[in-house]
This record gives C-alpha cells, sequence and structure tokens, in this order.
C-alpha cells in the first residue's frame, strides 16, 4: 500500500515498535493518530503524527474513540494491554500470567470496533511476536540470549 496521504491509527503508537511505526507512517506522508494510556511518553510527535489517549481494553472507549476519527485507512496495534509476565509458566505470578493476556482483549476490541470504520482499501496490522510461532521451555533464556547481542 502507497501509504502517502493515507490517515493511519496506531495503538501502543508512544513507545517501542509502535512508536517506530508512528514515525516512518509519517516520514512516508500519513497522517497518524498514536494511541495510548498516556501519550505524553511519546514526547514532542514529528510532523503528522497526533497523540491521543485511549485504554484499548475499555470498549465503550473504543467506539467511542473510533466513531470520534472515521474513517481511516490503516489500522494497527503493538498496544500490549498493559503488564506482561515473562519467564518459566511454573514460576510465573498469577497476576501477571493473566494480565500478558490483555494484549489479546485489547488486539480483539481495535478489530471488533474498528474495522467498520476502515476504508475500502484498508488494511489491518496486528503485531505479533516469535512465540507465536514456536514457544518452548527456555524462551526466557532465549530472550536473554537477545538481549544481550
Ligand atoms: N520488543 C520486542 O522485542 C518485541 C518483539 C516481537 C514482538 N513484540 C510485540 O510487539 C508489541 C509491542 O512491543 P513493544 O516492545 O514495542 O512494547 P512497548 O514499548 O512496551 O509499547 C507498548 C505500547 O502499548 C501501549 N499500551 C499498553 N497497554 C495499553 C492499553 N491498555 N491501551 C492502549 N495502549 C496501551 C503503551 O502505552 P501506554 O502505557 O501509555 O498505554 C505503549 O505505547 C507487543 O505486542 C509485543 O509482544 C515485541
Amino acid at each position: 500500500m502507497n501509504v502517502d496521504g493515507k490517515k493511519a491509527i496506531v495503538f501502543g503508537g508512544t513507545s517501542g515498535i509502535g512508536l517506530a511505526t508512528t514515525k516512518q507512517l509519517a516520514a512516508l506522508g500519513a497522517r497518524v493518530l498514536a494511541v495510548s494510556r498516556d501519550p505524553s511518553k511519546a514526547g514532542t510527535p514529528p510532523a503528522g503524527v497526533t497523540l491521543a489517549k485511549c485504554d484499548v481494553l475499555d470498549r465503550t472507549a473504543m467506539e467511542a474513540f473510533f466513531k470520534q476519527h472515521a474513517p481511516f485507512d490503516i489500522l494497527i496495534s503493538a498496544a500490549t494491554g498493559g503488564k506482561r509476565a515473562m519467564g518459566p509458566f511454573l514460576e510465573m505470578d498469577m497476576d501477571g500470567y493473566k494480565a500478558s493476556f490483555d494484549k489479546l482483549w485489547g488486539y480483539a476490541n481495535v478489530v471488533r470496533y474498528g474495522a467498520s470504520h476502515l476504508s475500502k482499501d484498508g488494511a489491518i496490522v496486528l503485531v505479533s511476536g516469535a512465540p507465536e510461532q514456536r514457544a518452548g521451555s527456555g524462551l526466557q533464556k532465549c530472550i536473554n540470549n537477545l538481549a544481550a547481542d
């Protein structure tokens, strides 16, 4: 898709992968709405980027948010949903483990409430991770090794 002149909404667009995506879309000519619970963490946004506040887990707020900003051409979520637990399951804090699934419910809300406002040739992108393809024992060791590289 040529993103020049398109309108994009990036949930989790104020940090990490989402912020990098936001900046790249803006550099390519898109108008971007970067959304999170505390968008101030993104600092001063580059030209073409507007910061907005919304919690992907708040269904009422999400419906209202999409109505307010429709229509749009690109819908992206990299929002983690909140705190994520990592590590061997048997050593995990159970509240942290439960919170790891907030990403799923956030992504579900993004698609469920956002898709109907997408332009006809629009696109949805949900940022995933390597464990989606192959999770196994020793995942934390693998992550630690990657971080050390
Ligand atoms: N980092 C990696 O190496 C890596 C690799 C592969 C895949 N991934 C995946 O890529 C995604 C992004 O990872 P990241 O490392 O870039 O994350 P990150 O830097 O922690 O950024 C997460 C973003 O999501 C927002 N967010 C969290 N909960 C939210 C909520 N309830 N409502 C709205 N926004 C919310 C955060 O802002 P607020 O706190 O202000 O809400 C922040 O902007 C994740 O799904 C992760 O699993 C990451």
